[in-house]
């Protein structure tokens, strides 16, 4: 352990294997994953069976609690509690750091978003999976990526998540208009031709409530100008042309009214009802609204299209969450047989059918049934494919709010885009020296 270089505290996920290898070149030691390795695989006792907890977001689709149900009758001694977290990205971690700082084992598996995974790896929250426990065939490689932390599995990818542009085919059919828009320019002007009939209708939303929403929605907003947020070699890139470009767009269009003006206090349910309830003609959100929204009254009258950017299609966040097994919890055999039957290719088949929700198995996105119910998978698919992950940084909650800080100030205008960006580059440089 001689002289340990610290790593670089901000990496894109794509990077992760070249900084291994430097790191491993350099003979430096990485930002210890599971402080000291005392937490890791080979201490678990995998063979301890009894009751868990499994906590997550808000179950939106009401899907979860009947397979737990399903779970617990055939497991009469390991049955699992369901914890519902809040429906806030932000909310649901806070509970679960609070639980992992206490080293306590309360929340015994949980819905890890995939930005968190790195972060409660490296502090040791998370047991490491064994490989052969938990093989990983035939799963999206951006979802293992984001669920590996220095080559090592550290929790099991569960849903990925790519964002998708809804919109009111109903209201562009009556005013003559046959495709979804492809840039933000065509979105304005279809908007322009449809809203003036439109009573109490807005042009467009997505979540820009400062939480880590708004980084998604921002970081979108950066890649689909032809920016860079985060360079392949993890480096940030937010006060270039182009970048400033993309938080001019989403700043001006709440300026001008484009995107309402109390957008800004909206998370993906609060955008998700507005949608709905005929308050905006565009949304952009995640593939669970799918299933929400086919329920609502807006059944048959919308549809979904790829993200529009600045001048052709623009690039998702890569979203997603991952199911992580406590360091702490007592029944870790338990836990990873529940962790393995949730995930399994049918459980994720039906959580699609009932809940929209994006599968990590990758043949599910070909399967032609699944195809069938929900035309819009390819699109997805594409979506998912192209999607640029956020940092994977063991100071990630640092990085995100610095982002989030920036970029809010320049939505309610209290900083001009330029001038956020620019301090925001500052930032993020000192955050990844
Ligand atoms: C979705 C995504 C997740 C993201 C969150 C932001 O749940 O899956 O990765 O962080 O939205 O609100």
């Amino acid at each position: 352990m001689s002289n340990p270089r610290p790593i670089r505290a901000i990496v894109a996920l794509g990077s992760l294997t070249a900084l291994l290898a430097t790191a491993a070149c350099s003979g430096s030691q990485p930002a210890a994953p599971a402080s000291g390795g005392q937490q890791t695989a080979s201490s678990a006792n995998w063979d301890e069976k009894g009751p868990i907890t499994y906590a997550q977001g808000k179950d939106t689709s009401g899907n979860v609690k009947g397979e737990i149900d399903e779970w617990n009758k055939a497991h009469p001694n390991e049955k699992v509690t369901f914890v519902e977290l809040s429906d806030s990205a932000d909310q649901q971690r806070a509970d679960m750091v609070k639980r992992a700082q206490a080293k306590s084992g309360e929340f015994s598996v949980m819905s890890v978003d995939i930005v968190w995974t790195a972060e409660f790896a490296a502090n040791g929250w998370l047991e490491q999976l064994p490989a052969d426990k938990a093989p990983m065939d035939g799963m999206l490689k951006s979802a293992v990526d984001g669920a590996t932390y220095f080559n090592k599995l550290y929790a099991y990818p569960s849903t990925s998540d790519g964002a998708l542009l809804y919109y009111r085919k109903d209201l562009l059919d009556a005013a003559g208009i046959k495709e979804p828009p492809k840039t933000w320019d065509e979105m304005k002007q279809i908007c322009d031709k449809v809203l003036p009939g439109q009573k109490g209708m807005s042009c467009y939303a997505g979540q820009h409530q400062k939480y880590e929403g708004l980084t998604c929605n921002i970081a979108e907003a950066v890649n689909s100008a032809g920016g860079e947020f985060i360079t392949a070699d993890g480096k940030p890139a937010v006060n270039t042309e182009a970048a400033i470009k993309g938080v001019d767009w989403m700043a001006g269009w709440i300026k001008d009214g484009t995107i309402p003006k109390e957008a800004v206090t909206w998370k993906e349910e609060e955008s998700r009802t507005a949608f709905e309830g005929g308050r905006i003609l565009f949304l952009r959100n995640w593939p669970y609204v799918y299933n929400k929204a086919v329920q609502s009254k807006l059944k048959g009258k919308f549809e979904v299209a790829p993200l529009p950017g600045l001048s052709g299609p623009g690039v998702s966040t890569l979203g997603g969450h991952n199911f992580g097994i406590s360091t702490f919890t007592k029944n870790k055999g338990t836990a990873l047989e529940f962790v393995k039957w949730m995930n399994s290719p049918e459980n994720q088949k039906r959580r699609l059918q009932k809940a929209s929700n994006a599968p990590t198995v990758e043949a599910l996105y070909s399967d032609a049934e699944l195809t069938k119910q929900f035309p819009y998978l390819p699109t997805l698919y594409e979506s998912i494919k192209i999607a640029k992950p956020r940092p994977k940084a063991v100071r990630y909650s640092d990085v995100t709010l610095a982002i989030q800080d920036s970029t809010y100030a320049a939505l309610q205008g209290q900083k001009d885009p330029k001038q956020a960006f620019d301090e925001l580059q500052t930032k993020l440089e000192s955050l990844t020296k």
